[in-house]
């Protein structure tokens, strides 16, 4: 969404200015309000309830994405995390996003098998008749085009012993599918200890949805970014992530700044996806970048990134919890692989946002100049008087609202 100045809107007038833009009704924010929910309503989500606990969504502005303008909302504690994300995606024209599939894993653990390479082949050749069971459960999803496709085998060795695993594969569709497959891997488990005489132990599912797998890749204009020079170390930053997962973890972590942030707002698990994340990381054996970046032959930075995004628009909270809701509504998103285009394009905004930060000007100056700005509007200075503020408090690097309110009075009382 290219709005340009959201950051100075008030948050009513950002509300109408986004609903205006995307042609969506106001009313959709109203699921954003702090009382939203009743205590009734919480005291059903979880156990022993008693309250709320409460986190501002902002909208990282201007994403295209595959030629869609996205305002993207996102739940976080984190100062400059939005604000991030949407100066890096005006870098860029477009954000070219996929995740063709939706396919998660169910494994089932089976321990005790008497005779491993006749246990493998006996489920190879029932594939069929395991499917078809797992699917019995679930005919809700089967209707919608979804369901158990397929299944894969291996045999591990462990300091238990060996054990066999099946990998249940579910087309979960649009929704992220963990009551789905968690059933359908228990359904079938009987079976399964059938035909290999074991024992079945764990029937759970994988957060690393390698089947499920989002990309998204943008080519970002160097001079937006700040020159070459700027280009060139941002390169050298993730050169240093590939060579060390100390610098790797940290990488990641400012991906997941914005894709976690976006899961939150859509009623999604956070946990899951952060699992799925670091899991495929390190898939190779080294703990790596889920980023990647060139230089292209006109010294743009073209960055890529592939996420596994066990993610849905349909089930748990998603259609229950009004801010995800909400949230949903305002991406504008019609399914589970579009949210996941719009997590991987916000991982790789946000993952360029920290390394050009990181690179050009070093973390603090930057969340420094963001604070400042922040507190300059909450002193009730006026779009023309913010920036000289802003000037003032990191010149003198005392950045505080007693500061911010005293340099706007003296502005004021000099005119
Ligand atoms: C802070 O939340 C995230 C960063 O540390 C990410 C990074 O170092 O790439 C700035």
């Amino acid at each position: 969404m290219r709005i340009s100045g959201l950051y100075r809107m008030t948050p009513d007038k950002r509300r109408e200015e986004i609903a205006k833009r995307m042609q969506i009704d106001p009313s959709v924010f109203k699921g954003l309000d702090m009382r939203s929910m009743d205590i009734e309503d919480l005291d059903g989500m979880i156990e022993n309830v008693v309250g709320a606990f409460v986190l501002p969504v902002g909208i990282a502005a201007n994403f295209v994405i595959n030629g869609r303008e996205t305002p993207v909302p996102m739940a976080t504690e984190e100062p400059s995390v939005v604000a991030a994300a949407s100066r890096i995606a005006a870098c860029t024209e477009d954000f070219t996003a996929r995740c063709p599939e939706s396919i998660m894993i169910g494994q089932v653990q089976i321990l005790d098998v008497p005779d491993m390479e006749g246990a493998l082949s006996s489920i190879d050749r029932n594939k069929d008749g395991i499917v078809s069971s797992a699917n019995a459960v679930d005919p809700v999803l089967v209707s919608s085009g979804g369901g158990a496709v397929d299944i894969e085998t291996r045999s591990l060795d462990t300091p238990s012993g060996a054990m066999l695993i099946v990998h249940l594969l579910v087309d979960c569709r649009d929704a992220m599918g963990a009551n789905a497959v968690n059933s359908m891997a228990e359904a079938v488990s009987p079976m399964l200890e059938d035909l290999t005489l074991g024992r079945a132990l764990l029937r759970i599912l994988s957060n690393l949805a390698v089947r499920r797998i989002a990309t998204a890749e943008a080519r970002f204009d160097r001079e937006r970014l700040g020159g070459t020079e700027v280009v060139d170390d941002i390169m050298n930053a993730y050169h240093f992530a590939c060579a060390d997962p100390f610098r790797a973890s940290t990488h990641n972590k400012g991906i997941m700044n914005g894709v976690s942030a976006v899961v939150r707002a859509t009623g999604n698990d956070t946990r899951a996806v952060e699992a799925g994340a670091h899991a495929y990381a390190s898939l190779s054996g080294n703990y790596g970048p889920l980023t990647s970046y060139r230089i292209d032959e006109s010294g743009d930075l073209v960055g890529r990134i592939s996420i596994p995004v066990p993610v849905g628009t349909v089930g748990g909270i998603t259609k229950v919890h009004p801010g995800a809701r909400a949230c949903l509504r305002i991406l504008g998103v019609n399914s589970a692989s579009e949210l996941g285009c719009v997590l991987a394009s916000v991982g790789l905004a946000q993952n360029l946002a920290a390394l050009r930060a990181l690179s050009a000007e070093g973390i603090q100056r930057g969340h420094m100049k963001l604070h400042a700005r922040n507190l300059a509007i909450q002193s009730g200075a006026s779009v023309d008087e913010a920036p000289l503020i802003v000037q003032r408090l990191i010149a003198e690097g005392k950045v505080s609202a007693s500061r911010a309110r005293d340099i706007l009075l003296s502005l004021r009382g000099s005119k």
